[in-house]
């Protein structure tokens, strides 16, 4: 959800952590990328996007992990305000502020979140008419789990992300989210994924609590769990510690890791769990945060 303080020179947003509920790879594609099934939700966590106007466009990284990236073209926030502005021929510049709260190159969303913020925010910024230029097209181009951000509700992806169907409407839920520390490469543990393709698992309807979601849930998998863990073992220890905790509806990896989460009814529920895993993990990134259904910034 981000709040926006918006005076025409100045705007923030929040870029939410994506979470994959479930995360079938149902196929190969000849250009090496994977077909995917998933159900999408974000949570109350997020990176900062702020924009003010300049006369060129700018990039400052701040934040707990700012240390993990740079803030050159190949930043991802910077090219995709750079293809926006190709796109639209916008004369202006912009001073893009990110202030990284979310652990780098961890299945979140993190960079394609960031990308889409901007995105989003620049739109907004730069009032550029939406029917002028085709948005889907161009976060696609910056990343598979770009559009899925852009639309930013919960939502069914198909395709290699680009398909995109908006969700039942998901029930109120919590979320502890842990990173047991180490960054793993999307390309990497798609390569090392071994096996047959799964079905696509979307569900019957809509769940009508916590527990009915973890219900639906527990027949579906995240595909990419094993070829992470291969590459980073940790991560089943993360997982095994979400498993423990009291309460705990569901555990499962996001996109391909290494960020795990843990499914829980209530907000005591998930911040006593949050609390119990931070004790015997003080080296581990854990924080409890709601699931929500829709992370789009309010209408000004
Ligand atoms: O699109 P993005 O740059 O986020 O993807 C990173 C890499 O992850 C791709 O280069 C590809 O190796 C892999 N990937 C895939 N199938 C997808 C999404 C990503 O194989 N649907």
């Amino acid at each position: 959800m981000a709040e926006a303080a918006n005076e025409s020179n100045f705007l923030t947003r929040n870029a939410a952590a994506k979470i994959n509920l479930y995360l079938h790879v149902t196929d190969r594609r000849q250009d090496g990328y994977h077909e995917l099934d998933s159900l999408v939700a974000f949570a109350g966590l997020h990176d900062v996007i702020t924009l003010e106007a300049a006369p060129t466009l700018t990039l400052d990284i701040t934040g707990p992990f700012a240390d993990g990236l740079t803030s050159g073209p190949e930043n991802l926030a910077l090219k995709a305000a750079e293809m926006l502005r190709q796109a639209t021929g916008q004369p202006q510049g912009c001073a893009i502020g990110l202030e990284k709260r979310l652990p780098i190159a961890s299945g979140i969303g993190g960079g394609s979140a960031d990308a889409a913020c901007v995105l989003g925010g620049l739109m907004d910024f730069w009032r550029i008419d939406p029917k002028s230029l085709d948005l889907h097209g161009l976060a696609l181009e910056l990343g598979a789990d770009v559009p899925v951000c852009l639309y930013g509700r919960s939502a069914y992806i198909s395709g290699i992300g680009d398909e995109i169907i908006k969700a039942p409407a998901l029930p109120p839920a919590w979320l502890v989210l842990v990173n047991p520390g180490v960054s793993v490469s999307t390309p990497e543990v798609f390569k090392a994924r071994k096996g047959s393709f799964n079905i696509p698992g979307r569900l019957e309807g809509p769940p009508a609590s916590a527990a009915h979601l973890a219900e639906f849930l527990a027949s579906r998998y995240n595909d990419l769990t094993e070829a992470a863990i291969d590459i980073a073992p940790v991560i089943g220890a993360a997982l095994e510690a979400l498993k423990e905790t009291e309460d705990c509806l569901l555990a499962r990896m996001s996109g391909s890791g290494a960020t795990c989460f843990g499914l829980y009814e209530d907000s005591g529920a998930a911040a006593r769990a949050g609390a119990e895993i931070a004790q015997s993990q003080p080296g581990w990134w854990v924080r409890p945060a709601p699931m929500l259904d829709d992370a789009r910034p309010a209408k000004e």
